[in-house]
């Protein structure tokens, strides 16, 4: 009975319903385990534990030092964090930022609770930011949950800290000299910045920094969570008003360095678990939802800029295609530089020899209305080339070009009078930057994203629709020359019914995932993961980094009532339906 229930073949709805048990539901995201080293010697240390409820500006702040264990703090050979949440009862999704030294080190969110609980843990590699668990200092992990009448789910989390001793085997990690936060410097929260508007902090490099490479991290939240379905405020005018919001569905993450452009990402589509239907986001939540993916730019060839030990006014903001260039509240951003210094402490020297950065991407808004839809297109290229030459104090000339090569397209189709809305949208990009000749950072990426959904029996106090999803992340990516970078396909297609209702909100969804990870060091790992009304019926996985420990885990059902209601497009609710 058991394994017939696990196969594709045999998987029937009204069986495993009538096997659901009240068991806490197993969550998780569909992601590598981190690749480290086997038969070392480990050290492992608690961070944090604490229960998040009413939690609005109120973080965990702790005090981290190194461990002594596993050699001479730095030494080690990998780190990774391990992140435990029980929580049960009903709650929305929470973002959750660590911040660690006043650099964030990792974006997250919570899955929704069920009233039997549910359970998840996320391990995430930290290797690359070896300097920083290096010295001790304050680590802050901002959750900010909130309990209200109907919302009683608190989140108990663990937070450890594992340290891998370096071998001749596993040597210690690559890391840099230096890690620069592009943050707020808060001690007391989240680094993170809100932004619009624009983000700005003094930064002053060491003057004999030869390299410098930046990571953002990035979310569209409030209005801009459903960033991607956002219409151009062209044709705003031609949908009922609450359909969704304005300033169009482009969103370009940007750096600036002293007002110019330095880089850019078009970010990934992280789905959180209460968005649009949150029924096909348990146990299997949407890609990225408990580790929202960063982006990486070569800022070398800024080296001559920085290397005059000035402060320098280093700036983040977010982007739309509309002519003002506006977006709504709010994105949450921040940043970190890796630096690498010379061997000889003289200045560095050197000139930015040709820079073709245009302050904003190309963008056109084409659209059609009539007969009941409104059709409307955004596309956006973007085209970034710097060339620099950097001599170091010991005389090394260093030859660097950075080039993104970037393109976007979003079709949003209204249909029959908005009870049909279609997204199709693909942001692709090759990412490339060399020095003398050589690739250093690399990052090429496809992310399409179709999201359709039909609304049907519209009362005044309920509303029901049919939700599909196929979105995919396919990215490989080398974030530095020192940080282990990774091949990444994964595919994520769901699809299901939900009704929000003053009667009380219900849904089901499918949920099927493929995912492929290969890295440098030649690690692999491979799963092919389908859920079905909370219920997994299909895991396959293999790949020399798929333990035999975790294999395989088959999460029961669960109680999937009282779930909060789903966060729609443009803050649609059930019973204030446009029209
Ligand atoms: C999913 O929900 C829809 C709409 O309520 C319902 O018609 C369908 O039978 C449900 N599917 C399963 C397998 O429960
Ligand atoms: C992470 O923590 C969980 C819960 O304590 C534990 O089962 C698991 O072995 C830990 N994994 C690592 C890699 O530390
Ligand atoms: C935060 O703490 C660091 C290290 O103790 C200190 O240098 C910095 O001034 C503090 N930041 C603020 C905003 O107080
Ligand atoms: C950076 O420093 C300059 C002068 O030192 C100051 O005028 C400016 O306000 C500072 N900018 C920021 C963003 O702190
Ligand atoms: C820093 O640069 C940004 C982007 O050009 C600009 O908006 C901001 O005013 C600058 N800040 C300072 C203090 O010069
Ligand atoms: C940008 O343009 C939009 C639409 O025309 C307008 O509503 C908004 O006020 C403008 N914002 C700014 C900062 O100019
Ligand atoms: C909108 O797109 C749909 C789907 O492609 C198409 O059937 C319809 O004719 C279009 N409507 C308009 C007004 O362009
Ligand atoms: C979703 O909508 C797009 C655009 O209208 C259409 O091409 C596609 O077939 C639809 N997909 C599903 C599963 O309905
Ligand atoms: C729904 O709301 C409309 C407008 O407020 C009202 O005319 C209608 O009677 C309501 N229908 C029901 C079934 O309550
Ligand atoms: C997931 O796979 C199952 C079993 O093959 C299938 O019934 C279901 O329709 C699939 N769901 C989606 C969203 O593709």
């Amino acid at each position: 009975m058991l394994t017939g229930m696990f196969s594709r073949a045999l998987f029937s709805g009204a069986l495993l319903a009538a096997f659901a048990t009240a068991q806490v539901l197993v969550d998780f995201q569909v992601a590598e385990p981190p690749p480290v080293p086997t038969n070392v010697q480990t050290c492992t240390t608690m961070i944090l534990e604490r229960t998040f409820g009413n939690s609005y500006g109120d973080p965990e702040i702790v005090q981290y030092t190194p461990p002594t264990d596993c050699g001479a703090a730095g030494s080690w050979s990998a780190v990774t964090l391990n992140f435990t949440v029980t929580s049960n009862g009903a709650q929305y999704d929470r973002l959750g930022v660590f911040t660690f030294q006043n650099v964030e080190i990792w974006r997250t969110s919570t899955p929704e609770p069920t009233y039997d609980g549910i359970i998840w843990t996320y391990t995430k590699d930290v290797t690359r930011y070896t300097p920083l668990f290096a010295k001790p200092g304050t680590f802050i992990l901002e959750l900010d949950n909130e309990l209200a009448t109907g919302l009683n789910g608190q989140y108990a989390t663990t937070l450890y800290a594992t340290f891998y001793s370096a071998t001749e085997e596993y040597p210690t990690a690559g890391q840099s000299d230096l890690i620069i936060p592009i943050s707020t410097m808060s001690n007391t929260s989240a680094d993170d910045a809100s932004v619009p508007p624009i983000f700005s902090i003094n930064v002053t490099l060491p003057t004999n920094t030869v390299e410098v490479y930046a990571e953002l991290y990035a979310s569209g939240n409030g209005d801009e969570e459903f960033w991607y379905t956002n219409t151009a405020d062209e044709y705003l005018g031609d949908l009922p008003a609450g359909t969704t919001y304005g300033s169009g569905p482009f969103r370009e993450v940007r750096m600036l360095v002293d007002g110019q452009v330095a880089g850019v990402a078009f970010p990934y589509a992280v789905i959180f678990t209460g968005g649009i239907n949150p029924s096909v986001w348990r146990p299997i939540t949407s890609y990225g939802a408990l580790d929202l993916p960063t982006y990486f730019l070569d800022l070398t060839p800024f080296v001559p800029v920085f290397a005059d030990g000035l402060p320098h006014n280093v700036s983040l903001d977010v982007v739309s295609a509309e002519t003002n260039h506006t977006i709504n509240a709010n994105w949450y951003v921040s940043g970190l530089l890796q630096v690498i210094t010379d061997t000889s402490s003289e200045p560095t020297t050197g000139t930015i020899t040709s820079y073709e950065v245009q302050p904003y991407a190309v963008t056109q808004t084409t659209g059609s209305v009539g007969g009941g839809d409104v059709n409307v297109t955004v596309m956006a290229t973007r085209q970034i080339r710097i060339e620099s030459t950097i001599v170091s104090g010991s005389g090394k000339e260093n030859k660097v070009v950075w080039e993104q090569n970037l393109e976007y397209s979003n079709t949003q189709y209204y249909l029959d009078n908005t009870y049909v809305q279609n997204i199709v949208q693909t942001a692709t990009g090759s990412v490339l930057s060399t020095h003398n000749g050589v690739p250093t950072v690399v990052d090429n990426f496809e992310y399409p994203l179709n999201i359709n959904v039909t609304y049907y029996d519209i009362t005044n106090t309920s509303e029901s629709f049919y939700s599909t999803f196929d979105h995919s992340y396919n990215r490989q990516v080398v974030p530095a020359p020192f940080i282990l970078g990774s091949t990444i396909t994964e595919r994520q297609q769901a699809a299901g019914y939900f009704t929000i209702s003053t009667a009380g909100n219900t849904g089901n969804g499918t949920n099927n995932n493929t995912f492929a990870y290969a890295d440098p060091k030649g690690n692999t790992y491979n799963r092919d993961v389908d859920a079905a009304y909370n219920v997994i019926t299909y895991d396959q996985q293999s790949g020399s980094l798929a333990a035999e420990s975790s294999l395989p885990q088959f999460p029961w059902a669960s109680n999937a009532q009282n779930i909060p209601t789903a966060r729609l497009p443009g803050g649609r609710q059930a019973g204030k339906q446009p029209n």
